[in-house]
């Protein structure tokens, strides 16, 4: 922490409050932690009440599309027919999908059926049949600001098993969440996915995890969900991330498609279930902003 800045000077976050009254206090947190060795964020990753709201804008069409395509997405429908659709509405609302031509991501949305674990590419080929499970993950630009949620969709009769794999992962994400609060850890969080789905008896992916997100579509820090409690970045007021396990029914071994570089794998073949949440960490605790 660089505290170069007066007392009396206004505040880095741009409140027009004095620093002593506004954040210094909270500077003084973050430097008791750092010489602590524990990793702390920067400023850039805090928000303030104005990006705040316009990352709630944001999140009110990511909520919006996905809302719609919890009323629309049946047996028989195409995922291409799903990417018209974000496209569609996202638009209409005034934003734009921030998947489109992200790292030259060719689509819409990513939609990740059964052993995909993520990144799947819609397409009019993939035709949705009863028993499959799909994880539609969305993201929305609004005035520059970025949201960013994902859900599963259940067709038809499911089996047993497969419900019971996207029933566990949203009980991860919830547990995940309980333990968002200034001043813990994302190791907290992370911990706490992770022994859920362990507890369950399946695995969660390593190599992809979540993201600081809202001024841009993936900003630090990177947040995983094999990390330990009291370790990882403190939490502070202010940051916006998400919680995004991909939880496997069987090994936790991944490979990527190496004809277009994007669509994920279980290595098993097994299926993958994912929900993603945005939050926001508050002065007491946290808030959802996007689901
Ligand atoms: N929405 C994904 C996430 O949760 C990112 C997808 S990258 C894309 O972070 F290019 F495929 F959109
Ligand atoms: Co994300």
């Amino acid at each position: 922490m660089s505290s170069k800045i007066g007392r009396n000077d206004p505040c880095w976050c741009k409140s027009g409050r004095k620093y002593k009254t506004c954040h210094a206090a909270f500077d003084d947190r973050l430097s008791r932690f750092s010489a602590q060795g524990k990793v702390v964020p920067p400023h850039s990753l805090i928000k303030t009440p104005e990006q705040i709201a316009g990352i709630k804008e944001s999140a009110r069409i990511n909520i919006a599309v996905l809302d719609y395509l919890d009323r629309e997405v049946r047996e028989g429908m195409n995922t291409a027919e799903i990417d018209r659709i974000v496209y569609e509405i996202t638009t209409d609302m005034g934003g734009i999908p921030a998947p489109l031509n992200y790292e030259g991501y060719p689509y819409s949305v990513c939609t990740s059926l059964n052993d995909q674990v993520c990144h799947g590419f819609p397409s009019e080929k993939v035709v949705l049949r009863e028993g499959d499970i799909m994880n539609v993950d969305c993201s929305t630009i609004l005035n520059g600001y970025f949201s960013d949620s994902s859900r599963m969709y259940c067709i038809g009769e499911v089996s047993p098993e497969k419900k019971r794999l996207v029933e566990v992962t949203k009980e991860c994400v919830e547990k995940g969440l309980e333990q968002v609060k200034p001043w813990g850890f994302l190791g907290d969080m992370g911990q706490a996915v992770h022994d859920h789905a362990y507890a369950n008896g399946y695995t969660v992916v390593r190599e992809i995890g979540g993201h600081g997100v809202g001024l841009a579509f993936h900003e630090e820090p990177w947040v995983g969900y094999n990390s330990r409690r009291g370790t990882q970045m403190v939490m502070a007021p202010g940051m916006v991330f998400t919680i995004e396990p991909m939880v496997n029914m069987g090994g936790v071994g991944i490979y990527t498609d190496d004809e277009n570089n994007w669509e994920v794998y279980t290595d098993d073949g097994l299926p993958s279930a994912q929900w993603e949440i945005m939050v926001h960490v508050t002065e007491d605790g946290h808030e959802v902003l996007c689901w």
